[in-house]
């Protein structure tokens, strides 16, 4: 599949934007560090999205491509052993890092022991799972077990298995790259395409979105990373929980290979695409530049946020750029995105339109995906290009027989103004919208970018605002909607939690 769309969508405006220069402070943690529960913090930040019993099977998951792994079917795409298991080791770097195009964000704001704490639990898991099945095939054969025999089976047959040894890098010279070239050519091209950029599915893969194209090794994102260690251990243990075979290839054979497909790799190939939690720094200001002062906003940081499509696809936006700033009394936050077209028309089936929200949370570690929840409401600000009910009347007034027109609003100008709303979950949701507080945005669609610019009091105007002006971190994430691609609300471009932290006169560092 060529992805080259998104590469050239994408990398002007990363360019032409300055690149965050925004502070790295380590951004804050949970702030009891002793280690959570295993079972407590997968349920916290996993289950939403893997299923409480890790089956994979929930109702986000449905949005979701790639599928979140079901973890109880055992089979694991980051493994760096010889039978396919993944290590602890495995587990944990992938919770650090999260898996780069994908909604499996890092996971590395957690104290270690957690991480750990996690890895065991996802382990226990695909444990029980695997029992279950092994229990269900014994009864079927009239050799009933229990449980703890069938526990005690599965643990043995998912132990990771010993490291694989995959050398060491060589330095690459016309001998050794002319040698992984032919070894490429003979194991790998015929789904990676002779030139890297993969060839597209095959009609007979599923269509469940379990299973992924061949990865375009030019398009700038891995699960895993793109380390000597890392690409071995992918070309000699495969991806067992992908169309990605093992291979039977000497440590010769592997450096050849792996030096080989260094030449294709960047070395930071994930990095654009990893989901880490910053710490967003926002300056203060004499005075919030205007709307249309570009060069007064210019002279602020902007950080680029790098955003998951929850539906993959080449096209899909995948990063925001933000600049902030504040005068100690309100705050201002700009968000700009690419976007090829501005979407100003009703398509009878669509029930969205260009959008973008920024949820807040002012407590450290609110659950990611699920619009808060009865425990942890989340403060979401919210802006449609053009409201969703005018869309729908307009699709209800065409009815069905002109399914496939596009009928342009008459020019009608993007809202001026966006809702702050309070939402305890996924219900609240719907329930909650068109009852908040009106929030004033400026919008311009221009060359192929959406701009947009929030204001609001740092002070909360209710209790169902989150108060910027109070002294505890706040968190806030983002959501992107291109209506030219989603003609659904759940299928939108998300990032993971980051740390707002204001500058305060006197405190500049
Ligand atoms: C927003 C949804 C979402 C949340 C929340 C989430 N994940 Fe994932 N996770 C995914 C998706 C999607 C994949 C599959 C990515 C792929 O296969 O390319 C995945 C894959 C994984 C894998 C498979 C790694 C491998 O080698 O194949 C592990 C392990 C994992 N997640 C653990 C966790 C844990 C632990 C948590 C909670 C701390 C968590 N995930 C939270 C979406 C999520
Ligand atoms: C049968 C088809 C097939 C063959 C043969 C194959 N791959 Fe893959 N490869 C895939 C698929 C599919 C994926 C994407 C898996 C996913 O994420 O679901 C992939 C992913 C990868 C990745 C990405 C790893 C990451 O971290 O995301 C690398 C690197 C890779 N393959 C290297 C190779 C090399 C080197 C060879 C030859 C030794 C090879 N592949 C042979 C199908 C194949």
């Amino acid at each position: 599949m060529d992805l080259t769309p998104l590469v050239r969508l994408v990398w002007p405006i990363a360019t032409a934007l300055t690149v965050a220069t925004c502070a790295t402070s380590p951004p804050p943690s949970t702030a009891a560090a002793a280690a959570g529960s295993g079972a407590a913090l997968y349920a916290r930040h996993c289950a939403v999205c893997h299923g409480a019993d890790g089956s994979g099977d929930t109702v986000v998951s449905q949005l979701l491509r790639p599928r979140p792994n079901a973890f109880r079917l055992g089979l694991f795409k980051l493994v760096s052993t010889d039978n396919g298991m993944p290590s602890d080791d495995d587990l944990v770097a992938t919770l650090r890092r999260g898996m780069p195009g994908s909604t499996m964000m890092s996971w590395g704001w957690l104290p270690d022991a957690d991480l750990r704490a996690l890895a065991a639990e996802v382990r226990r898991l695909a444990v029980h799972g695997r029992a279950d099945s092994i229990r269900r095939t014994a009864l079927a054969t009239n050799r009933p077990i229990t449980e703890t025999e069938a526990i005690a089976a599965a643990e043995q047959e998912l132990a990771p298995g010993d490291p694989i040894d995959v050398g060491t890098p060589v330095p690459p010279n016309a001998d050794n790259l002319a040698e992984g070239e032919r070894l490429y050519r003979q194991h790998c091209s015929g789904c990676h395409g002779t030139d890297g950029r993969g060839l597209p599915a095959s009609a007979d893969w599923p269509t469940d979105g379990t299973w992924l194209w061949p990865r375009d090794f030019t398009a700038g994102y891995l699960r895993g990373d793109a380390t000597y260690r890392d690409l071995a251990s992918r070309v000699r243990a495969g991806m067992p929980g992908a169309h990605m075979p093992p291979t039977r290839l000497s440590v010769a054979e592997t450096e050849a290979l792996v030096g080989y497909l260094q030449s294709l790799i960047a070395e930071d190939a994930s990095a654009h695409h990893t989901q880490w939690r910053r710490t967003v720094r926002v300056q203060q200001t004499g005075s919030l530049p205007a709307d249309d002062d570009a060069a007064a906003w210019a002279r602020l940081d902007t950080v680029r946020l790098p955003l998951a499509p929850l539906w993959w696809r080449p096209e899909a936006c995948s990063e925001l750029w933000l600049t902030a700033a504040h005068d100690g009394t309100d705050i201002a936050l700009r968000l700009q995105w690419a976007d090829a077209s501005r979407d100003d028309t009703a398509v009878p089936t669509s029930t969205i339109s260009d959008g973008v929200a920024i949820q807040f949370a002012p407590t450290l570690d609110p659950p990611l995906f699920a619009m808060g929840s009865a425990e942890q409401p989340v403060n979401v600000w919210r802006w449609h290009a053009y409201d969703p009910k005018v869309l729908a009347g307009m699709a209800d007034l065409l009815g069905r027989t002109h399914e496939g027109l596009d009928v342009p609003l008459g020019g009608t100008r993007p809202r001026p103004r966006g809702e702050s709303l309070a939402f305890r979950g996924v219900a609240s949701a719907a329930r909650e919208t068109g009852s908040g507080l009106p929030l004033a945005v400026a919008t311009e669609w221009r060359d192929g970018r959406w701009t947009a610019t929030f204001r609001r009091s740092l002070h909360a105007r209710s209790s169902n605002e989150v108060d910027l002006a109070a002294a505890t971190p706040v968190l806030f994430a983002f959501a992107v909607w291109d209506a030219h691609l989603d003609r659904h609300a759940g299928s939108k471009a998300i990032t993971t939690w980051h740390a707002l932290e204001l500058e305060r006169r006197g405190t500049r560092r």
